[in-house]
C-alpha cells in the first residue's frame, strides 16, 4: 500500500549527514516548501515538492492532504521516567509554599515517595499508567521514548518496572527503549548501609537485567547524597562489563565532576549538566559524549540555572533535548514545551531545538539510521502540526498544536479521534 503525503507548508526533513549534527549543522533542517512524501509499507520511499510526489504517486495511492500544515519527523524523547505509581502533587504544593526539592528528599519524600507508590502498584496498574503516558507523548508529537526504571530499587521491583516498560511496546505505537536505573537512590530499607545496596546492584540486579535482556542502557543518579563519584564509577564499570551502554544523570544539583566521569567512562550521554562548567564541557567534547539537556526539570523545580547550551553548541557537542518526564522534577511529556524553554532560557533557536529532539536524540539511542529524519529508507514516523512555520512550535507554548501523528505510515493519533 502506498501513501502520498501532500501539501505540507514545510516538510521538515532534517536530511543531512548520517550522524548527529554539531555546530552550525544544528540550524539546517532541509525544509521542502509545499512538500510531500511517498510511503510504502511504512517506509519513506521519496520526498519532494507536492507536484513531484503527485506525479510519482501510483493512481491507487492513499492521499493525506497536510493542508498547508507543518510536517516533522516524530520527536525522539531521549530521557524519561514514564512508569511510576501515584504522583507527587502534595510535594508540588509544598514546593509552591517554599520547600525545596532537596529539603523534601531529605525528609523522606522525593524519589523515595515514588518508590513506595510504585512498589505498591501491580504490574497491570503500572502498565495502565504507562499506556496513558504513551498517549500523552503521542499527543505532543513524540513517537520514540527512552524509558528508565529506578522507582523499584530491589531486584524484584526493578525487574517488574523493566518488564512493564518492555510490554508497553506491545500496547502502544510509541517505541519505548529501556534503561536500567537501579542506582537512582538508596532504598529506605538500606539507608543505613548504602554499600550493601551497591553490592545488590552490581551482584544481583545487573546480571539479572543483562541476562533477561531487559535494558539497552544503564543510568545512575551521580549526585551528592545519592551515588558519589567513586561509587558511580564502580557501578558503571560493572554495567559496561555486562554489555550495557551508559547514560548518566550528572551535575544536576551540585557539580561533582560528573561530566568528567561520564567522559572517562565513555558514556553515550551525560544528562542534566546544570552545574557543569567549561572544564566539564571540554571533557565531554574530547570524549564524544552527547549532552542531554532537560530544561523542563529546571523550570519545574523553580530553579534558574539552566545548562550552558550555547557554550556546548559552540564547543561542537551534539546536543540533545529531552523532557525528563517524571513525577518529581519534570511533569511534562511535551517536547514542544521543551523547545520553548530551550529558546527562552538557553538561547537555542527553534531549529537547533528541533535537531536536538530528533536526529541528535536518535543517534544517542543508536536509532539514527532508521528514524528521526524524513528521507528515503527511514521509517515513516512523523507528526503533522497545525501551524505553517515550524518555529511556531516553540513560539506558542502550553498547549499541543498536534494535528495528527503517524508511526510506520499508520495514523496513531488525531485529537478527538
Ligand atoms: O532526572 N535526578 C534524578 N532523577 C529525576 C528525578 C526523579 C524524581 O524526582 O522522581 C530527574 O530529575
Ligand atoms: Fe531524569
Amino acid at each position: 500500500m502506498t501513501l502520498a503525503v501532500l501539501h505540507a507548508a514545510q516538510l521538515v526533513t532534517l536530511t543531512g549527514p548520517q550522524r548527529a549534527r554539531v555546530g552550525a549543522e544544528m540550524s539546517e533542517l532541509s525544509i521542502i516548501k509545499d512538500g510531500g512524501m511517498l510511503i510504502r509499507d511504512g517506509v519513506i520511499t521519496q520526498t519532494g515538492s507536492s507536484a513531484e510526489i503527485e506525479q510519482a504517486a501510483p493512481p491507487d495511492a492513499e492521499r493525506i492532504d497536510a493542508g498547508g500544515r507543518v510536517v516533522l519527523p516524530g520527536f525522539i524523547d531521549a530521557h524519561t521516567h514514564p512508569v511510576f505509581g501515584g504522583n507527587r502533587v502534595e510535594e508540588f504544593q509544598m514546593r509552591a509554599r517554599g520547600a525545596s526539592y532537596e529539603e523534601i528528599a531529605a525528609s523522606g519524600g522525593g524519589i523515595r515517595s515514588t518508590v513506595g507508590q510504585t512498589r505498591a502498584a501491580t504490574e497491570q496498574e503500572l502498565r495502565a499508567k504507562g499506556l496513558k503516558h504513551a498517549q500523552w507523548f503521542l499527543q505532543c508529537g513524540t513517537t520514540t521514548v527512552e524509558a528508565k526504571s529506578g522507582y523499584g530499587l530491589s531486584v524484584a521491583e526493578e525487574l517488574k518496572m523493566l518488564r512493564v516498560i518492555r510490554d508497553l511496546n506491545s500496547g502502544s505505537p510509541v517505541e519505548f527503549i529501556p534503561t536500567f536505573l537501579g542506582a537512582h537512590a538508596v532504598p529506605p530499607e538500606l539507608s543505613n548501609e548504602p554499600e550493601r545496596y551497591v553490592d545488590v546492584i552490581i551482584n544481583d540486579m545487573l546480571p539479572a537485567v543483562a541476562s533477561e535482556r531487559l535494558a539497552e542502557y544503564c543510568d545512575i543518579f551521580c549526585e551528592r547524597g545519592y551515588f558519589e563519584t567513586a561509587t558511580s564509577r564502580r557501578i558503571m564499570q560493572a554495567a559496561t562489563a555486562h554489555g550495557l551502554k551508559l547514560r548518566m544523570h550528572v551535575d544536576q544539583l551540585t557539580n561533582s565532576g560528573g561530566a568528567a566521569l561520564a567522559a572517562e567512562l565513555g558514556a553515550v550521554t551525560a544528562d542534566h549538566l546544570e552545574q557543569t562548567e567549561s572544564d566539564g564541557i571540554q571533557a565531554l567534547q574530547r570524549a564524544g559524549v552527547q549532552p542531554v539537556l532537560l530544561p523542563g526539570s529546571v523550570y519545574a523545580l523553580g530553579k534558574t540555572r539552566y545548562p550552558r547550551a550555547r557554550e556546548m553548541i559552540e564547543a561542537g557537542l551534539a546536543v540533545v533535548l529531552a523532557t525528563d518526564f517524571n513525577p518529581g522534577s519534570s511533569q511534562t511529556p511535551s517536547i514542544p514545551m521543551v523547545l520553548s524553554l530551550a529558546a527562552t532560557q538557553m538561547k537555542m533557536t527553534p531549529a537547533e531545538g528541533v535537531t536536538a529532539a530528533t536526529v541528535n536524540a536518535a543517534y544517542s539511542l543508536s536509532r539514527g539510521d532508521s528514524i528521526a529524519s524524513l528521507e528515503q529508507g527511514k521509517l515513516a514516523n512523523f507528526a503533522i502540526f497545525d501551524c505553517s512555520d515550524y518555529r511556531e512550535l516553540a513560539y506558542y507554548f502550553g498547549f499541543p498544536q498536534t494535528h495528527s501523528v503517524y508511526v510506520r505510515g499508520e495514523r496513531v493519533f488525531q485529537p478527538g479521534g
